[in-house]
């Protein structure tokens, strides 16, 4: 700092002096003290109407009663309220009926996508393309049918629960694990279930010799021809479309010691019409199935 500057007699000091370093006097903008002055009114009024100090156990609550998760409750109730109208009156629609009225189906597919996207994606995928164990629900290979009706059951009660009566229910036999076949028909069949797919079995003349054994032991439940049976929940084995995965190892797995896909039953957990909404928005993902 040089002395001119400190010597420069246009500025007023202070009157304070330190070796001979002097403090000018430069008081803050008026506009900036006010506003200054005017936030501090503005955050006592705030404590006072709002919650705003911490305590153990929440905040003071405020003179006004403000609280955002009231402020959420009423939101809810609001859209709830707004949409009663419509969910009594989707609750209330047969199953089949409710493509035919455009409003409801497209109130239906919206509210649907959202259940889906909450109670269903952490299985089937956001996308409900599935994954190994988890069907793809846009696809039309149906496990346990495809129509609104089917849809609308499955997702009800669920597949194997053990909470619901009225789940969807069957059990493959487990042929290895329990010995009810040897290894090396369990070898066979493998291979024969290769062929069924349209695959190149790995051994032709095994594949050969499992076309009798698939008959004698699995097509009750998954048809002479394999293409499964949906009343039971047994997948059509022809169309190369894997639930528990198509390679020579995972088939030999599946028949060893058999597969068991659960799916939680929805009936305590969603209301009618939102079973209904998620049912007609899995029916329009591209495989729903005409009804009878
Ligand atoms: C905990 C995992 C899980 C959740 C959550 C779940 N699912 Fe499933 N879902 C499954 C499994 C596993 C199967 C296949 C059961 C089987 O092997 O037969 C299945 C089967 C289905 C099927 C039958 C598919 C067919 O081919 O017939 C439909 C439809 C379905 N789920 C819809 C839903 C909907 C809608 C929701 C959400 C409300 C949902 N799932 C939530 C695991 C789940
Ligand atoms: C009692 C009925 C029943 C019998 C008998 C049965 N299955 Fe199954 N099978 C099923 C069911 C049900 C599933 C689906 C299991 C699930 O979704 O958890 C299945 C699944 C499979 C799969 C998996 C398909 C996929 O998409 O991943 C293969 C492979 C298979 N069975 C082959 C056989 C063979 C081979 C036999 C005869 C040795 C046989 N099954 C006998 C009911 C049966």
């Amino acid at each position: 700092m040089s002395d001119k500057k400190q010597d420069d007699l246009d500025y007023e000091t202070t009157g304070h002096s330190w070796d001979g370093i002097k403090e000018y006097n430069k008081p803050l903008p008026k506009w900036w003290v006010w506003t200054f002055y005017a936030c501090i009114v503005w955050g006592i009024g705030y404590v006072i109407a709002y919650p705003a100090w911490p305590l153990i156990n929440g905040a003071t609550p405020g003179l006004l009663g403000y609280s955002t998760r009231g402020e959420v409750a009423a939101e809810i109730a609001r859209v709830e309220d707004q949409n009663a109208a419509i969910n009594a009156k989707l609750a209330g629609t047969e199953l089949t009926e409710i493509a035919a009225d455009a409003e409801l189906h497209t109130y239906a597919n919206n509210a649907g996508s959202a259940v889906f996207k909450t109670w269903c994606a952490q299985c089937h995928g956001s996308g409900a393309a599935g994954a190994k164990g988890y069907p793809n629900l846009l696809d039309d290979d149906w496990l346990w049918g495809g129509s609104i009706e089917d849809i609308h059951a499955t997702i009800s009660h669920g597949v194997r629960n053990e909470t619901d009566d009225d789940a969807r229910y069957s059990e493959m036999p487990a042929f290895g694990r329990d010995e009810l076949l040897e290894k090396e028909e369990i070898v066979q069949l493998t291979n024969f279930v290769q062929l069924l797919s349209g695959d190149t079995p790995q051994d032709a003349a095994a594949a050969e010799a499992g076309t009798v054994l698939f008959e004698d032991n699995c097509s009750s439940c998954h048809a002479e021809d394999g293409t499964g049976d949906v009343s039971q929940g047994a997948p059509n084995l022809t169309d190369a479309i894997w639930l528990f995965g198509g390679s020579y190892d995972d088939i030999l797995e599946t028949i060893t010691n058999a597969r068991f896909g659960v799916m939680p039953s929805w009936t305590e957990r969603l209301d009618e019409a939102e079973i209904r909404a998620v049912a007609s928005y899995v029916h329009g993902l591209g495989g729903g199935e005409a009804s009878e």
